[in-house]
């Protein structure tokens, strides 16, 4: 069934990556472009996952490519690229959003392992997607990247509620990242914006990526969010396809350095 966009919101004939779609937040991403006219490639550590998000994003109607690509290792994400490029042949649409979380604790008990797995993923693995999808932009003079940092991107919160530092630095590092993209690229009318979600129920973030620790959610990890949230709750997942639609079509065609907050207003504070 193809669906009929309205024209403020087509992305018809565009080819659209969100890394790690195979669920939480990247398997919403996927079906929201693909319901409004996209083709979707959709690479994630897990096979099995991706596979799962392509058989639920089929009914649109448009192609789907289902990976598997660890992205915290740059020879995968090239090879990614590669076959993205020889099955569509551009790439106009980038959703990095692949991420994993730590255990809660101080900057003196991270623990080395955790720290250097979430900077590998977070941190790297968006660097190394931007690396190789800005040069395929840079020759189309056309692009659009949309990177997924967090709340905790934009501000920390006190140590009773959650203290994840290495998530913390990475989510800032890709602020940061977004800006000086958006500076750099957009004389070739590149554009990229961020993100940044407050939290949102019913997603893993973490989980089997970090061995024998067991990820609690952060809604459940953390009673004091939702106490400093102004709307007074979490939100879902299907909350921010809204947001996720604007940005990546020409809706907001005059947008880019942008980070937005998707949090119930928990950042105002
Ligand atoms: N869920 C939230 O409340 C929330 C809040 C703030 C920010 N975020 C951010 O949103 C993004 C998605 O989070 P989520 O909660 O949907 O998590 P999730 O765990 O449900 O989904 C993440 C996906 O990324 C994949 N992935 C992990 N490591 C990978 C790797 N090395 N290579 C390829 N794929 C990999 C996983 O397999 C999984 O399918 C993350 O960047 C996260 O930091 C989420």
């Amino acid at each position: 069934m193809q669906s009929k966009p309205h024209s403020l919101f087509d992305l018809s004939d565009k080819v659209a990556i969100v890394t790690g779609g195979g669920s939480g937040l990247g398997r919403e991403f996927c079906d929201v472009l693909a319901e409004y006219g996209a083709d979707v490639v959709c690479p994630d550590l897990y096979k099995e996952r991706a596979d799962e998000t392509c058989k639920i994003i089929e009914k649109y109607g448009h192609r789907t490519l289902p990976l598997q690509s660890d992205l915290s290792r740059y020879d995968q994400v090239r090879d990614m690229f590669r076959k993205v490029m020889d099955n569509f042949g551009r790439v106009d649409i980038l959703v990095n959003n692949a991420g994993i979380s730590a255990r809660p604790a101080r900057i003196s008990e991270v623990d080395l392992d955790d720290w250097h797995n979430v900077i590998n993923i977070d941190l790297h693995g968006v660097f190394y997607c931007m690396r190789e999808g800005l040069k395929i932009m840079i020759e189309q003079k056309s692009g659009n990247i949309i990177n997924i940092a967090s709340v905790l991107g934009i501000m920390v919160t006190p140590p009773s509620v959650l203290s994840v530092p290495p998530y913390v630095a990475a989510k800032f590092a890709v602020v940061g990242l977004t800006k000086e993209a958006a500076g750099e690229y957009g004389e070739y009318g590149i554009r990229v914006n961020c993100i940044a979600p407050g939290f949102h129920h019913g997603t893993r973030l973490g989980g089997k990526e970090i061995p024998q620790t067991p990820q609690p959610k952060p809604s459940e990890a953390s009673p004091g969010v939702i106490e400093r949230t102004p709307l007074g709750r979490t939100a879902s997942p299907e909350e921010l396809k809204g947001l996720l639609l604007y940005l990546a079509s020409d809706s907001s065609s005059f947008m880019t350095g942008q980070i937005i907050a998707h949090d119930g207003g928990l950042s105002v504070w």
